[in-house]
């Protein structure tokens, strides 16, 4: 196992790293962007002969780390001065006579920094990724798993607001907590994995991040601790008990008890106004509505959910999908897992699975607003900055007629309109309004309401605007006002409407 994190050998180590400026950026400059993009795939080889004859300290970590390739001991210590004995010892390291290997990884971690996100510069410790160059490597069973498509998904769906109390739940290599540390006052990270906890360790001992870790499954080791903030990226596959063996993605509870348990244990432990973001799996049940189903899981709680199933597969999608995931597709197992876990499927009642998010808010509504929905189409990320603005949306949608319509409301800068017709047609056939940014909602809009829609420049209250528009369209203001409510508060819900400064104007 791995040693615990010693600040002399910490500083020194991210010492080393700083000086060979080992950064995402140095590295895909170092590499080029084919040789990075095929080390995204597994292949090492084009990286390889870039890096041939360099022996540059950049080279040498790339080739340790990211290349997973030995170095000679006199490249290692140029690179990592006088650590390389230390980090042996540490098992971060590991030497065979003269070469000098990996049994870790250290890799940089970065993300850009879209509007409202801050930029990360980082490291993360993690396992060596399997499969490089389509080895077949047995993966053990407390494999810490690295940042992954998923890991960088949650991460562009949880809100960035400034909150007091964070929960990271199955932390692994710590990557969520990274984020979380950027505007959480405190963080506590758990997971049931003791080498995800040391690996994390070292993540934040690396980073100087602090982090309060914590062992344990789920909830269990948090007391009656509460949060301004859950996020987890848990071990949703759904797979058999008895071959489910890899801790990172699968665990022994039937069906999707794990993530139920996630989403109810959240809804009891926010804080008020506190908030979750969940990636997911879940069942869709050959008997019985998938959408009640999910809605019932935060059923006598003062929470709001939104569910957004991005993905279903059927059971057989689901069992080749996860089976490749673990390198089993060309192993000679394959069919005698893949039937297992078929006749495991079927015999839970499973008609197919859901993939996606799920955002709670504790918003303390007599009635929580649910909404389970499927949105397979392109986002934009970060849709964490919709999520945050999701409460104050909803309570616009539903807020009193007369309100609104005192209220000042401006068109958000990122809606375009399109239309569509035949060429040469004086009146399109279809007016789309399109949000460009988030969830990329549309709307198909009426004359009346595309109009309206057009004139909310944050000036006039949304009732005069109303009135302007019946006059022109020799309508009933009030009759329109009826017509056109519906879909103005549908669109103030998606925020292609929002309240300008100010909002109510009497
Ligand atoms: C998919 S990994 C996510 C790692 C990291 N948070 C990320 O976003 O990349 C799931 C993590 O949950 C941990 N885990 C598995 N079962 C758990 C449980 N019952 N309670 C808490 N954590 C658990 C695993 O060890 C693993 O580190």
């Amino acid at each position: 196992m791995v040693s615990p994190p010693r600040e002399p050998l910490v500083a020194a180590l991210r010492g080393a790293l700083d000086d060979a400026d080992y950064r995402v950026d140095t590295v895909v400059d170092l590499l080029g962007a084919s040789a990075h993009a095929a080390l995204g795939r597994n292949h090492t080889v084009p990286g390889r002969r870039v890096l041939d004859d360099d022996r540059s300290p950049l080279a040498t970590l790339a080739r340790m780390w990211l290349l997973q390739d030995s170095v000679d001991r006199s490249a290692a210590g140029t690179a990592l001065p006088g650590l390389v004995d230390e980090l042996v010892e540490a098992q971060i390291l590991e030497s065979d006579g003269d070469r000098i290997r990996a049994q870790v990884d250290i890799r940089p971690y970065g993300t850009d920094a879209p509007v409202g996100h801050r930029s990360h510069d980082a490291w993360i410790v993690c396992d060596l990724t399997p499969g490089m160059d389509g080895q077949i490597d047995q993966v053990a069973d407390d494999y810490v798993l690295g940042v992954s498509s998923a890991s960088t998904t949650l991460a562009q769906l949880a809100t960035r607001t400034r909150v007091g109390t964070a929960l990271d739940l199955g932390t692994g290599c710590g990557v969520q907590s990274l984020h979380l540390a950027e505007h959480a006052d405190r963080v506590v990270a758990t997971d049931v994995n003791h080498r995800a906890l040391r690996l994390a360790e070292w993540t934040f001992a690396l980073n100087q991040v602090r982090v309060d870790l914590r062992h344990g499954s789920l909830y269990e080791p948090l007391g009656d601790q509460r949060f301004d903030q859950i996020v987890s990226n848990p071990p949703y596959v759904i797979s058999p008990p008895d071959t489910a063996h890899l801790t990172y993605r699968e665990q022994t509870m039937p069906g999707d008890q794990l993530v139920r348990e996630v989403v109810a244990g959240a809804a009891r432990r926010l804080n008020p106004d506190g908030t979750a973001q969940v990636l997911a799996n879940w069942v869709h049940p050959v008997d019985g509505s998938w959408t009640e189903r999910l809605a019932g899981w935060v059923k006598d709680t003062d929470c709001d959910l939104h569910v957004i199933e991005r993905e279903l597969l059927d059971p057989a999608e689901y069992v080749e999908l996860w089976l490749a995931d673990a390198g089993l597709t060309a192993d000679s197992r394959y069919r005698s897992a893949s039937r297992a876990w078929l006749d495991h499927l079927a015999a839970l009642g499973i008609d197919s699975i859901g993939m996606g998010w799920i955002m709670m808010v504790r918003a303390g509504r007599e009635v929580p607003e649910i909404t389970v929905e499927e949105w397979p189409h392109r986002v934009m990320q970060p849709v964490g900055l919709e999520f945050a603005a999701w409460p104050a949306r909803s309570r616009w949608a539903s807020a009193d007629e007369d309100a609104l319509l005192a209220t000042r409301f401006a068109v958000a800068s990122d809606v375009v309109a399109q239309t569509h017709g035949r060429p040469g047609a004086t009146d399109p056939e279809r007016l789309i309004l399109q949000q460009t940014q988030g969830l990329c909602r549309t709307h198909h809009a009426s004359t009346a309401v595309a109009g309206i829609v057009g004139a909310c420049d944050g000036e006039l209250p949304l009732g005069v605007i109303i009135d302007a528009v019946a006059q022109l369209t020799d309508a009933e203001p009030t009759a329109l006002v009826d017509e056109v409510m519906p879909d103005l508060r549908l669109l103030m819900r998606y925020g292609m409407l929002t309240a300008a400064a100010g909002g109510v104007d009497r």
